[in-house]
């Protein structure tokens, strides 16, 4: 596996491969959700590169930034095992030689980015299309993959694709791969203490919750009221962002079942001061 960690580096080993090349960006600490990314990648293409860089641009908060876990030898060992062709590792001055604010720091994706994570996090999907664009100008990919655990980041970034970049990208959802007992894998579950993550299951439970209301007809206000019920009862949950049912393309919340063509359903939580967020596609 290729080690590249600057630009020159990347370019260079850009030029050399040829067919089509798959790409998956992480900011590392890597899990089964990513794994399962890498493997799709790794059996749709024979180049496969991912990205490792914990990009300081996203995050709006500068303890969460600092207490994301790093553990790039580990990293690096799991990408090696899965046979990547190339792993990109660059530092901050390598992808911000200008400083952050860049050309790229002022993609605008309206309501789409100041809603439910946007709302939340200001600021956050310009960093991440920030830094997309950037990764995705140089490696220069045919299929980029993204996880569906971060759906509003795969809307932002496929808009980004095609209406900012028009690069001849194509964009892959992958499903959300999940623990035995439907804690969805995040590089954050590891900050939290055994019985916490215990308790994070609360944020699924929820989401199941509405899926079985949706499926039985029962009135959506009430079922929501029931799921907000079953994360809010949960001893460690500090605060429930949101828990909504919304329009799959808009991201709209949704009052009634029939206000959307399709919809999903999309929460964020605080337990012990971690922020985990969670979905499930309804209809
Ligand atoms: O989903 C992530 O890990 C990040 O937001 C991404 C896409 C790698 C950009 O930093």
């Amino acid at each position: 596996m290729h080690r590249l960690e600057t630009r020159a580096a990347l370019h260079g080993w850009r030029r050399g491969v040829s067919g089509r090349v798959g790409f998956v960006p992480t900011m590392g600490a890597l899990h089964e959700g990513h794994l399962s990314l890498i493997r799709r990648a790794r059996r749709e293409n024979p180049v496969v590169i991912v990205s490792i860089f914990v990009n300081p641009t996203q995050f709006d908060d500068a303890e969460d930034f600092r207490r994301y876990p790093r553990p790039i030898e580990r990293d690096l060992a799991l990408l090696e095992a899965e046979s990547v062709d190339a792993v990109f590792v660059p530092s901050v001055e390598e992808m911000y030689p200008e400083g952050f604010d860049d050309a790229d720091a002022h993609y605008t994706f309206g309501e789409l980015e100041t809603i439910l994570e946007g709302a939340h996090r200001p600021g956050h999907f310009r960093g991440v299309a920030q830094v997309v664009a950037k990764l995705l100008r140089l490696v220069q990919p045919d299929v980029l993959y993204l996880g569906e655990k971060d759906y509003q980041q795969y809307l932002i970034l496929k808009r980004l694709v095609k209406e900012y970049l028009r690069m001849p990208v194509e964009v892959v959802l992958c499903p959300t791969v999940r623990e035995p007992d439907g804690l969805a894998y995040s590089s954050r579950n590891q900050l939290l203490s055994l019985e916490g993550r215990r308790q994070a299951t609360c944020l699924y439970r929820a989401l199941c919750r509405i899926r079985e209301g949706y499926r039985r007809g029962e009135p959506l206000g009430s079922v929501l009221a029931e799921a907000r019920r079953i994360v809010a009862q949960t001893p460690l949950v500090q605060k429930v962002d949101y828990l909504v049912v919304a329009d799959a393309e808009t991201l709209r919340p949704i009052q009634s079942w029939q206000e959307a063509e399709h919809a999903y359903a999309l929460g964020a939580i605080r337990i012990e001061g971690v922020r985990l967020i969670d979905n499930l596609r309804l209809y």
